[in-house]
């Protein structure tokens, strides 16, 4: 059996024209990762970042590298009530990246503190907030009261690792043509796009034969900034998948899936729509991942009238580019 050969463009020939870090809100975990009193590192955004569960129940995170001797302190680092113990000297951090205490010190230097992240956590997500200028928050994040509902099953988790950047995961949502080519579907969808400043949201309708049973399939989805989006899948099974693309670094992401199907259904019916949901979706994502790790971007694409609102897309992404924000969309 021989392996199939995995081509892939070299990093710095995708030629892209977008920044791999945009101004958003950026999942960098699940909340059942970091229990109360627990430490994490965790890469993403071209650095290296700690993740701490308080006492008090609330998550914190820091820039990793402790500005004494260099250790990281989410390798072997303490949580010591609400706060952080470095591993190396035991000097104590906390949430604000303050250094409350050095334990064979009199004094604390000024300058003895870390970067902090502000820090949402819903829907089961650790969320930190990303500005490529350097602004607070200029938008939330919502909760979507179904992740967590006894009406909806438990998250079935997906974690994927790929060579390329946000955007074109983003942008295949609204890549009418590929649906029909790549996934095999018997048309290209009927697509609403429609923006709204930080918020896109589109309905898909996509007709699918199966076993010999022609349906239609609509699905919702709603993004909120760069890297967070939720589908619901209307139907006799309903089921919803969030999705986060995390950049770790310039040229890799982590893309984070949760998919939860309605309890509606009975019990059996429900666990079967929920493997066959996660498989369909990882299946057809995993069609994406080979062409996102190979292809280039071309900033100005040839298009055709069936291809979607890729450029309306576009326009819309600009607003999370450095320099950009809330009032490049007003412009839109
Ligand atoms: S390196 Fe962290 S306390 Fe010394
Ligand atoms: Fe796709």
């Amino acid at each position: 059996m021989s392996t199939p050969i995995q081509i892939r463009t070299r990093d710095d020939e995708k030629n892209y024209d977008f920044s791999p870090y945009p101004s958003s809100w950026i999942q960098i975990g699940w909340s059942h990762e970091v229990g109360r009193g627990e430490v994490r590192p965790r890469r993403a955004l071209g650095r290296e970042l700690v993740i701490f569960r308080g006492q008090d129940g609330q998550v914190r995170v820091l820039d990793a590298y402790c500005p004494h001797l260099g250790a990281h302190l989410g390798v072997g680092g303490a949580v010591i009530g609400d706060e952080l113990r470095c591993p190396f000297h035991g000097w104590q951090f906390d949430g604000s990246g303050a250094c409350t205490k050095i334990p064979y010190a009199s004094k604390i230097p000024g300058r003895a503190r870390v970067g902090a992240w502000t820090v949402r956590e819903v829907n089961g997500q650790i969320l930190v907030w990303h500005d490529a200028d350097g602004r607070p928050p200029w938008f939330e994040i919502p909760e979507v009261p179904e992740f967590g509902s006894s009406e909806w099953t438990r998250p079935r988790i997906y974690e994927t690792t790929i060579r390329t950047r946000w955007r074109e995961l983003v942008e295949n949502g609204v890549d009418r043509g590929h649906f029909f080519a790549l996934h095999g579907f018997p048309e290209p969808p009927e697509l609403e796009f429609r923006t709204d400043g930080h918020r896109f949201s589109m309905t898909s309708r996509v007709r699918w034969r199966r076993f010999g049973v022609e349906r239609t399939v609509t699905l919702d989805i709603d993004g909120y900034g760069a890297c967070f989006a939720v589908t619901r899948g209307h139907g006799e099974a309903p089921f919803m998948v969030l999705g986060c693309p995390m950049p770790i670094d310039a040229n890799t992401i982590i893309h984070r899936q949760a998919v939860i199907v309605s309890r509606r259904l009975p019990p059996l019916v429900r666990s079967a729509v929920a493997r066959f949901v996660g498989w369909t979706a990882m299946r057809e994502f995993r069609r994406d991942v080979p062409i996102w790790q190979n292809k280039v971007v071309i900033p100005r694409p040839v298009l055709c009238d069936g291809d979607g609102p890729i450029v309306r897309f576009r326009t819309w992404a600009r607003q999370f580019e450095p320099g950009a924000g809330p009032a490049s969309a007003a412009a839109e």
